[in-house]
């Protein structure tokens, strides 16, 4: 069978195609770096969130040097707690879950920014380095108080920050 030079080449790059779509998409779900929203963790009853420990309280702690851990509750049509605040400088870790309905926690000018879905808990893992106010918004429809639906993350001068309740 004879194949002529130009179909070789077209059959060629189509290999190097479904090749590269194979790589994109093996990278894209097992890469550095790339996490997964797996099934591994507990779920949590959202009607219940009162009885956990985690969300009982929505709050910011402090856990080590420069690191935080803040656990918000996303609710028609706020979130708690409201505002976070937190120092320039800092590596924070947000746990998100959602009393009722599936919402969004997204840090306006930031690329932080999660589904958050009634008994499940978001986790992300964000740099805070330079000092100032940044918007939290609800990016997925939630009902008649969505466009309304936002927070406020308040990122102090390092020198200036007092987590209340810390000795
Ligand atoms: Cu919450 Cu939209």
């Amino acid at each position: 069978m004879n194949i002529h030079t130009y179909e070789k080449l077209w059959l060629a790059a189509a290999m190097v195609l479904i090749v590269g779509f194979i790589a994109t998409i093996t990278y894209g779900s097992v890469g550095v770096g790339v996490a997964m929203i797996d099934d591994s963790e507990a779920t949590l009853d959202p009607n219940d969130l009162g009885e956990d420990e985690r969300f009982a309280e929505p709050r910011v702690e402090h856990v080590g040097d420069n690191e935080y851990e803040a656990y918000v509750v996303a609710r028609q049509f706020i979130f708690q707690p409201n505002p976070i605040e937190v120092p320039a400088g800092s590596t924070v870790t947000f746990y998100v879950t959602s009393a009722d309905v599936i919402h969004s926690f997204s840090i306006v000018g930031t690329n932080a920014n999660t589904m958050v879905i009634p008994g499940e808990v978001a986790t992300m893992t964000v740099e805070i380095d330079e000092p100032g106010e940044y918007g939290i918004l609800c990016n997925e429809y939630c009902g008649a108080g969505h466009h309304d639906m936002e927070g406020l993350l308040i990122v102090h001068p390092e020198d200036e920050f007092d987590l209340e309740g810390e000795e």
